[in-house]
Formats: structure tokens, C-alpha cells, sequence
């Protein structure tokens, strides 16, 4: 019974160790059609746009500390407002021309915080054809750009957000993430309420693994650009799948030993039980014999 609770034990250990969030880097994502350079540093992005208010909070940390917060980085967002237009390139966004504008709302820049925490004021993003609703995230350090990604909110939320005005009042529908050829699941933001309902807003939470001296490969446009999925999930979760295989065979292995432990069990007792009546059998006729001397 001992080597089964050592083996419990054990088995807890490895499986403690091997299910840590492991420290893998964010994906990166395509920097897309909308970005501009030189944003000012601010950490309330909204200026005259109306919207559901957001906080935003991104936790930048640093695949160099094995995940430990990284303070001091630049980190940048820009996003579309309730209708979908994104400062800077309004007609684009409008599809009535191709001329570029001055405006600059909702994009903007802060530093990371001692814990690593950049955090923005922002409205909730709009939406526009081809894509599901994000936000773009650079993240600079030491000079380079480290990163470059976008977050993702949930599903239910965009649709309750989508009933409430100004958003309502755009009509194209909203693609979902499934639909979407960019989302990646690494993106995804935790939300949370700030207030009572949905129009008091939220405040997101979402970690940008990063690594504060390599500056990645830029990530293609669109779906082509992807790896393979089972790849590509296998070389990023591969510590996953390691701690699912061990679970499953420690579990065997426990079985298997219960298995033994319980048949060795048994088959003591029966041999507990066969001398017993040997040593009878054996004695019996010796009786007589016995008595005859
Ligand atoms: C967001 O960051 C600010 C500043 O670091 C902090 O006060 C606040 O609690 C954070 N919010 C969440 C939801 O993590
Ligand atoms: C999205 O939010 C809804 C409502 O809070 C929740 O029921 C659901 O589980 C969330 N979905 C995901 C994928 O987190
Ligand atoms: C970070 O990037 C640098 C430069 O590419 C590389 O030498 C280093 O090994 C990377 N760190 C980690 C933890 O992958």
C-alpha cells in the first residue's frame, strides 16, 4: 500500500511541475493596413469618440526571466471606434477614398509599469468587414519591437456590447472568431465589469509574452500565412501534451499496481487458507498409525 501512496505522491509532483504555465512567447500577429508610427504617449486614447468605456490593462513579461514582469517597455495600441473607422486612415476605413487625415484618436503609447502592467482608457473597439473585434498591441523594448499581436474579446460581450449605442447603430455584421483568419486564442482578453451593466464597461486583462531582446519575424496578412494547426499547437503547447501523456500513463501505472497489490492480496489468502488444510490431511492418517504404535 506504501509504494501506491509513493507513487500518488510522485505523481502529484510531476504533475505540479509539468502543468506550470510554461513561458512561450505570444504569437505574433500581422501588424495590418492601419498603423502609424508616432503616436503620442497617453494613457487615455479616447479623445472625441463616444463608446462603451474600457479599461485595459497589458501585463507585458519577458521570456528572458522565465515570465518575470517587464517594466519600461513601450507599449503601443490603436483600434477602430464604434463604427469601425480608424484614425488616421477615416476615408479607408469609410471606403470612400484613400487620402490619409491628422486624427489620432484611439491610438497612443505607456510604459509598462514595475509589475509590467501597461495600462490604456479606451472604448470598446467597433468592427468592420473581414475581421472579428480586436485591438492591435506593439510592444517596444530597448529600441526594438518585440512584439506586435492583437487581443481579442469575448464572444457574448461583443454582443451585448453591439445592442448598446453608438454601436448598434452600425449594421454590418460582426465576424465571429471562428470566421476570422487572424484570431488566435493567445490574444484572448479577460473581462470583467466595471460597474452594473454593460454600458458602465469593462476592464480587460491580457498577458503579452515577450522576448525583451529578439525582434520577431513580421506575421503575414491572412489565413495563408498560418502554420499548420497541429504543428503549430503542438510546438506551442508541447509541455501540455507531455504532462496529458505522463497523466495518463501514471494513472496506468497506478491501476496496474492496484491491480497486482489486489490479486497478490488474494492470492495470500487462499495460500494462508491451503496449509491449513494440507497440514490436516498430512496429519490425519498419522493418527492412526500412531495409535497403533
Ligand atoms: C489594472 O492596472 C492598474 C494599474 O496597475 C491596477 O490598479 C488595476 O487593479 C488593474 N486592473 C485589473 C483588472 O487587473
Ligand atoms: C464569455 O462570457 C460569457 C458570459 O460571461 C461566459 O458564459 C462564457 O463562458 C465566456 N466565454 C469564454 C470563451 O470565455
Ligand atoms: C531571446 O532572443 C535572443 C535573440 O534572438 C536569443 O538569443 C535568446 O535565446 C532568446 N531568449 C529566449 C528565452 O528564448
Amino acid at each position: 500500500m506504501s509504494r501506491v501512496l509513493a507513487i500518488i505522491i510522485i505523481f502529484t509532483l510531476l504533475h505540479c511541475l509539468f502543468t506550470k504555465e510554461a513561458c512561450v512567447l505570444t504569437s505574433e500577429e500581422t501588424v495590418g493596413p492601419y498603423y502609424v508610427e508616432n503616436m503620442p504617449f497617453r494613457q487615455d486614447v479616447r479623445e472625441d469618440r463616444q463608446g462603451i468605456p474600457l479599461k485595459l490593462n497589458i501585463t507585458v513579461v519577458d521570456t528572458n526571466s522565465e515570465c518575470k514582469p517587464l517594466p519600461g517597455a513601450v507599449v503601443e495600441i490603436w483600434h477602430c471606434d464604434s463604427q469601425g473607422v480608424y484614425s488616421h486612415y477615416q476615408a479607408q476605413s469609410l471606403g470612400t477614398g484613400s487620402q490619409t487625415d491628422d486624427s489620432t484618436f484611439l491610438r497612443g503609447k505607456t510604459y509598462s509599469d514595475s509589475k509590467g502592467v501597461a495600462s490604456f482608457i479606451t472604448i470598446y473597439p467597433g468592427w468592420y468587414e473581414g475581421r472579428t473585434v480586436h485591438i492591435h498591441v506593439r510592444v517596444h523594448f530597448g529600441g526594438l519591437i518585440v512584439h506586435t499581436g492583437q487581443l481579442y474579446f469575448n464572444e457574448t460581450i461583443t454582443d451585448w456590447v453591439s445592442k448598446i449605442s453608438p454601436y448598434s447603430s452600425h449594421s454590418i455584421d460582426i465576424v465571429s472568431h471562428a470566421e476570422d483568419g487572424i484570431f488566435n486564442i493567445d490574444g484572448l482578453a479577460t473581462a470583467y465589469f466595471l460597474g452594473d451593466s454593460v454600458s458602465d464597461g469593462f476592464t480587460a486583462t491580457v498577458t503579452a509574452v515577450v522576448n525583451s531582446t529578439n525582434v520577431p519575424a513580421a506575421a503575414g496578412f491572412g489565413p495563408g500565412m498560418r502554420g499548420p494547426g497541429i504543428l503549430m499547437f503542438l510546438s506551442r503547447h508541447w509541455m501540455a501534451v507531455l504532462a496529458v501523456i505522463l497523466s495518463i500513463f501514471v494513472t496506468i501505472s497506478i491501476g496496474a499496481v492496484f491491480v497486482v497489490w489486489y490479486i497478490k492480496r488474494r492470492n495470500k489468502k487462499n495460500m494462508d487458507m491451503e496449509p491449513v488444510e494440507e497440514i490436516l490431511s498430512a496429519d490425519s492418517p498419522s493418527f492412526p498409525l500412531r495409535q497403533e504404535l
